[in-house]
C-alpha cells in the first residue's frame, strides 16, 4: 500500500515535472516563435524605415508623432492573428498572388444580398458557383440611418451597424473566406467622417483639438476662395464645399455631402489615428483595402483639391505602413478621374502606391461604344492601358455601386466633330431610351442645371435592353438584350486586369424603382441599380430556358474559360486589332506561346471583321468551332474567342 503510495506520489511528481517540463518547453517554444515573428516585423520595418520617417518628417515634421506611429504599427503586428501573419509570409513568397487568371471579383451590398454578414458566411457556396474569390462588401461601419451614402458616411470606424453585424462576425465571415480562397474587400472612407463621429460632435461643441480635425471657418472668406477653384461633387443633391453650422457660428468643409466632414491631414493626429483604424480592420482578415475617394484627401487654397503632391505621399505612407505591418493586404484606390490622373495613383515600380485602380474612362468608353456602335474610342483608350507597365493592374468592370460619368476623352472626340456638351447629352438620352433604337432603360443623376452635365444609373441589364424587352414580352428583342450583355462581359473578361461583377449582374437584375418610396433614398438615383439580390430568380440560374440561366451559364463558361487559359494572367501581352468594322472590337492575348484573339460585336447588325491575322487554325472557345482568323463573320452583339492552335 505504501509502496503503492509512494509510486503513485512518484509518479505524480514525475508527472508534475514532465508537465512543467513540457509547460516550459511550450513557453520556450512559444517565446522562440514570437522572437522569429518579431525578428520577420523588424526585418520589414528597417526595410522602409527610412523612407517611412522621410515622408512623415516632410509632411509633419513631428518626431514625437512619428514614434508615437512606429509604437502602435508594433502593437498592431503583434495583435494580428497568426492565420493573417501566415497568409502575410506566403503572400511575400508569390508577390504576383493577385495577378492570376482564376481572380475574379463580385461586389455587393451585405444587407442586400443576404441580410447580414451571417447570411453572407452562408452564401460562400453561392459565390463559389459564380466562380467568384475575391467580395467587395460595401460600406457597412457604423453610419446614421438616412445619412450615410451608402455607408460613406462613418462614424464609428471600429463598430459594424448593428443590423449586419458585430467585428466578430466580420471576422468570422473573413475566416471562412480565406478557407475557400476567397478574399475580402472593404472600403476605409478616410477623406471624411460623419457628423456624427465622435471626432465631429466633439468639434461640434466647441473643442478645439477636435475642431482642428476638420477645416472650420467662422466666416465665408476663406471658403469663398475655396469655391473659386474646387469643383462640385454633387452639384444638385449637395452643392458647394461648405456647410453652415449655425449652431457654432462656423462653416465646415463638406466636399461630399453636408454630413460628410472632410478630415483635415494637415493634422498629424488625424493621421495617426486613421491608420490606427486602417490597421485594426486590416487585422480584421480584410484581403484588400479599397481607399475610397483619395484623390481628395488632401486640400490647398487656390488649387481644385484633387490629386495634390501630398496625397500620394499619404498613399506611400500607407503602402509603407502596410508593407510592413500587414504585407499581405492590397490597396486599391478609388481614383475617378481621367487616365493621367488615374496613373500615378500606381506610383513607381521602385516605390509603388496602390496595388489595383479602377479602369474607369474604359468604362465609361465601353458604354460610349454601346451607344454610338463605334469602337474607334474605345480601341485608343485600350491602347492607352495595354501601353502601361504590366505592373500596374487595373480592375475591370461594367457596372458599380455608382453613377457613369461621362469621362471621355473629348479631345479625340472633337476630331471626329462631337463635342462634350451635346455628346453627353446624347448619351444620357440614349440610356434613358429616348433615341430611337435604344432598348436601355435608367436615370439621370446629378443633372447640373449649369453645366448641363449629367451622369447616369441604371443596371448592366437595363441598360443592355433586359428591363424593356421582359417589359414589353418581346422575345427577340430579349434574346439580343442577353447577347449584348454576355458580349459586354465577354468583353470585359478580355481586358487586362481583374474583373468584378456587380452582384445580381449575374442573373441580369433590372433596376429597381423602389428606392423612391423611401425618404432616405429618393434623392439619390444610384439606388435605381442598388436593389436586393433577388433569390427567387436566381433559383433558375440552372435553367437555360431562363433570362436568369442564359446570362448565368454564358457568365460561367466564359468564368471557366478565363481559368483554363493562361493568356487572361495580368503578365500576359495585350493589344487591340484593327478590324475595318467601325462596329467590331478585336482584342488579342498573347503568354508563354499562348494566342488568344477576343472579336465583340457591338452593333445590332451582323458584321465582317476583316482581320488577318497570321495563318494557321484557331478554335472558337465559346462554340468550340474550327476558324481561320481572317474575315471573321461575326453575328450582332456576338462574341468569339479564337484560341491558336499549337504548330
Ligand atoms: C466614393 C463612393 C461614393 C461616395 C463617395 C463619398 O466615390 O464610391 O459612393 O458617394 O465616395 O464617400
Amino acid at each position: 500500500m505504501r509502496k503503492a503510495e509512494t509510486k503513485n506520489g512518484n509518479s505524480l511528481a514525475a508527472g508534475k515535472k514532465v508537465l512543467k517540463n513540457s509547460q516550459t518547453g511550450d513557453m520556450a517554444a512559444a517565446s522562440a516563435k514570437n522572437q522569429i515573428e518579431m525578428d520577420c516585423y523588424m526585418e520589414r520595418f528597417h526595410r522602409h524605415s527610412d523612407e517611412l520617417r522621410w515622408l512623415y518628417m516632410e509632411l509633419y515634421d513631428n518626431g514625437s508623432m512619428f514614434a508615437e506611429l512606429c509604437e502602435n504599427m508594433r502593437s498592431f503586428y503583434r495583435e494580428r492573428g497568426e492565420d493573417l501573419k501566415a497568409l502575410d509570409q506566403s503572400r511575400e513568397k508569390r508577390p504576383d498572388w493577385y495577378k492570376q487568371n482564376d481572380m475574379l471579383g463580385m461586389m455587393f451590398y451585405i444587407d442586400n444580398f443576404a441580410g447580414n454578414m451571417k447570411g453572407v458566411e452562408e452564401k460562400l457556396e453561392y459565390l463559389e458557383t459564380c466562380n467568384v474569390n475575391y467580395i467587395h462588401l460595401m460600406p457597412f461601419l457604423d453610419t446614421p440611418k438616412g445619412r450615410s451614402d451608402g455607408g460613406y458616411a462613418v462614424s464609428d470606424f471600429r463598430r459594424v451597424q448593428e443590423k449586419l453585424g458585430t467585428m466578430e462576425d466580420l471576422e468570422s465571415l473573413t475566416a471562412a473566406c480565406h478557407k475557400k480562397n476567397i478574399n475580402v474587400c472593404m472600403d476605409f472612407v478616410m477623406n471624411h467622417t460623419s457628423e456624427d463621429h465622435e471626432w465631429a460632435r466633439r468639434a461640434r461643441q466647441g473643442e478645439g483639438e477636435y475642431m482642428s480635425r476638420y477645416f472650420f471657418f467662422d466666416n465665408y472668406d476663406i471658403p469663398a476662395q475655396y469655391e473659386r477653384t474646387v469643383p462640385q461633387v454633387f452639384p444638385t443633391t449637395a452643392p458647394g464645399n461648405f456647410t453652415w453650422l449655425p449652431d457654432i457660428g462656423h462653416y465646415v468643409m463638406t466636399t461630399f455631402y453636408p454630413y460628410q466632414w472632410d478630415l483635415n491631414y494637415k493634422n498629424p493626429r488625424v493621421f495617426n489615428e486613421m491608420m490606427y483604424h486602417f490597421l485594426f480592420l486590416a487585422n480584421r482578415g480584410i484581403d484588400i483595402v479599397r481607399i475610397d475617394a483619395v484623390p481628395y484627401i488632401w486640400k490647398e487654397l487656390n488649387t481644385q483639391c484633387r490629386n495634390l503632391p501630398k496625397v500620394h505621399t499619404i498613399v506611400r505612407l500607407m503602402r509603407l505602413i502596410s508593407e510592413i505591418v500587414c504585407p499581405g493586404i492590397l490597396l486599391l484606390g478609388e481614383v475617378v478621374m481621367e487616365p493621367e490622373k488615374v496613373v500615378p495613383y500606381f506610383g513607381t515600380v521602385e516605390k509603388p502606391e496602390c496595388h489595383m485602380l479602377y479602369n474607369v474612362t474604359t468604362m465609361a468608353t465601353t458604354w460610349h461604344t454601346v451607344a454610338t456602335r463605334d469602337v474607334g474610342l474605345l480601341k485608343k483608350q485600350l491602347d492607352i492601358v495595354n501601353s502601361l507597365p504590366k505592373e500596374y493592374l487595373f480592375l475591370n468592370y461594367l457596372r458599380c455601386h455608382d453613377d457613369i460619368g461621362w469621362g471621355l476623352d473629348y479631345n479625340t472626340l472633337k476630331m471626329g466633330g462631337i463635342e462634350e456638351r451635346p455628346h453627353k447629352k446624347y448619351l444620357n438620352d440614349y440610356f434613358q431610351g429616348y433615341i430611337d433604337g435604344s432598348c436601355s432603360r435608367g436615370e439621370l443623376y446629378n443633372a447640373d442645371p449649369v453645366t448641363g452635365d449629367a451622369r447616369f444609373c441604371g443596371t448592366t441589364a437595363s441598360m443592355c435592353g433586359i428591363e424593356k424587352a421582359g417589359f414589353e414580352q418581346d422575345e427577340e428583342g430579349m434574346e439580343r438584350a442577353i447577347r449584348k450583355d454576355l458580349m459586354l462581359h465577354a468583353y470585359m473578361f478580355m481586358q487586362s486586369g481583374i474583373p468584378v461583377l456587380y452582384s445580381g449582374d449575374e442573373i441580369g437584375q433590372v433596376n429597381d424603382y423602389s428606392y423612391k418610396e423611401d425618404m432616405d433614398k429618393a434623392a439619390d438615383s444610384r439606388y435605381i441599380h442598388r436593389g436586393a439580390m433577388n433569390w427567387e430568380l436566381a433559383k433558375r440560374v440552372k435553367d437555360s430556358s431562363t433570362i436568369e440561366g442564359k446570362i448565368f451559364m454564358g457568365l460561367n463558361q466564359l468564368e471557366q474559360i478565363r481559368r483554363q487559359e493562361c493568356v487572361f494572367v495580368s503578365q500576359a501581352d495585350t493589344w487591340t486589332i484593327e478590324t475595318w468594322d467601325p462596329g467590331v472590337l478585336c482584342i488579342g492575348r498573347y503568354y508563354n506561346g499562348e494566342k488568344l484573339i477576343g472579336l465583340f460585336n457591338f452593333c445590332e447588325l451582323d458584321r465582317t471583321a476583316w482581320i488577318d491575322e497570321e495563318d494557321g487554325d484557331y478554335t472558337d472557345l465559346i462554340s468550340g468551332k474550327r476558324m481561320k482568323a481572317k474575315g471573321v463573320d461575326i453575328p450582332a452583339y456576338g462574341y468569339y474567342y479564337l484560341k491558336k492552335d499549337k504548330e
